[in-house]
């Protein structure tokens, strides 16, 4: 048995690699069973200056497909959210979690599964890695996967949306609703939940070089 193996896929990428080497390092990446099952992984987008930093959960069904974060409907909210905001997409580092989709398979659809504490934290090495490399000055959790991924277990969306969340090595996050959170509200009460997240998201606008 080799003993000099790296415990995990990114530890055999050298630490002044960039963004496109750990992109393609995510790809082979098999330390927890989702990618087994996944077209691919899908990597952060965005420049490496970005001051702020978008976290959602993990791909969808067509984030999978196409390859890209935050493409398919819960992208497309949160592009017009961002239109709202003044935020330009491309000033801003968009990742995920979880880099590769987690489904069930229903009939033709593919159901989006929950991933698992244990497989979240297995890919956490990725999310790390691009926090190394971009360093944000503020990042922007969407959803309970994403704080508990980067702020620990006993964050609250529900209690602590629209506040900020410092970590002990002084990164702050702002914890806010998923997308498809809205996605799945009520219709009649869609528009005013959806004013309540940008009063969230707007928490984070002087992170937002102006356009
Ligand atoms: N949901 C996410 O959390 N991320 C995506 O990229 C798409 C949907």
């Amino acid at each position: 048995m080799p003993t000099n193996m790296p415990a995990r896929e990114s530890d055999r990428i050298p630490p002044e690699a960039g963004i496109d080497d750990l992109r393609h390092g995510a790809q082979r990446c098999r330390d927890c069973p989702i990618g087994e099952h996944a077209t691919q992984a899908v990597f952060g987008e965005g420049p490496e200056s970005a001051k702020l930093m978008l976290v959602g959960e993990q791909p969808g069904d067509q984030e999978d497909i196409q390859g890209h974060p935050f493409v398919g409907p819960s992208g497309r909210l949160l592009d017009r959210a961002l239109e709202h905001l003044g935020w330009a997409r491309d000033s801003i580092y968009v990742t995920n979690a979880v880099k590769h989709f987690k489904f069930e398979p229903r009939g033709k659809r593919r159901i989006h599964k929950t991933p698992a504490q244990q497989e979240i934290e297995v890919c956490m090495q990725w999310l790390e890695r691009e926090l190394e490399l971009v360093q944000p000055e503020a990042v922007v959790a969407l959803g309970a996967t994403a704080a508990r991924a980067l702020a620990g277990p006993t964050v609250s969306v529900m209690r602590q949306r629209g506040q900020w969340v410092v970590r002990p090595d002084g990164l702050r996050i702002l914890v806010t609703l998923h997308p498809s959170a809205l996605l799945r509200g009520p219709p009649d009460e869609r528009e005013a939940a959806f004013a309540r997240w940008l009063d969230d998201l707007r928490h984070a606008s002087r992170y937002i070089a102006p356009g």
